[in-house]
């Protein structure tokens, strides 16, 4: 089993919007017995929640099921429990290191590093910026190149 925490500051706009985006392709590519997704919050505010209404309103929009999936904050043990940390912007990988120092057996990465000539190198906050949409569409072009580099080194 492969295993990806996807992280963003509050773990209700970014990295749930991840989570059942990437979840979504991975069932749809019958991967769901050897991938494993979750995500979580370098802060903790929203622990217990359920995604921002902007990101549920896209995801209903896409028919993309967010169920079960509420906020959470990033704890020292993922680091045990995940092998990729793949977070939105560079503000959470320098939170990230906070938390955990750097491990070679873990991946951290940022979303956009996946995807080639992005527009962006973070994922900009839609919880500030208010646009989900443009949010949406970079985490949707991050999530199926990193299922694509996924499928490509553990040859599923
Ligand atoms: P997210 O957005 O990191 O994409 O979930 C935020 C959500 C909440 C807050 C900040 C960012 N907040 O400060 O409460």
């Amino acid at each position: 089993m492969v295993r990806v925490l996807f992280v963003c500051l509050g773990n209700i706009c970014r990295s749930p919007m991840a989570e059942a985006i990437f979840r979504d392709l991975v069932k749809k590519e019958n991967l769901s017995d050897k991938i494993e997704v979750d995500s979580g919050g370098t802060g903790n505010w929203h622990s217990g929640n359920v995604p921002h209404k902007g990101t549920r309103i896209l995801l209903d929009r896409e028919k993309i099921s967010y169920e079960g999936i509420l906020a959470r904050q990033v704890e020292e043990n993922d680091w045990d429990a995940f092998d990729y940390i793949i977070a939105m912007d560079e503000q959470n990988i320098e939170d990230l290191g906070k938390i955990h120092k750097a491990d070679d057996s873990v991946i951290v990465m940022k979303l956009m590093d996946f995807v080639d000539n992005s527009p962006e190198v973070d994922v900009p906050d839609p919880y500030y910026t208010g646009n989900f949409d443009y949010t949406f569409q970079l985490v949707s072009a991050g999530c199926i190149q990193l299922l694509n580099y996924m499928k490509e080194k553990h040859h599923f």
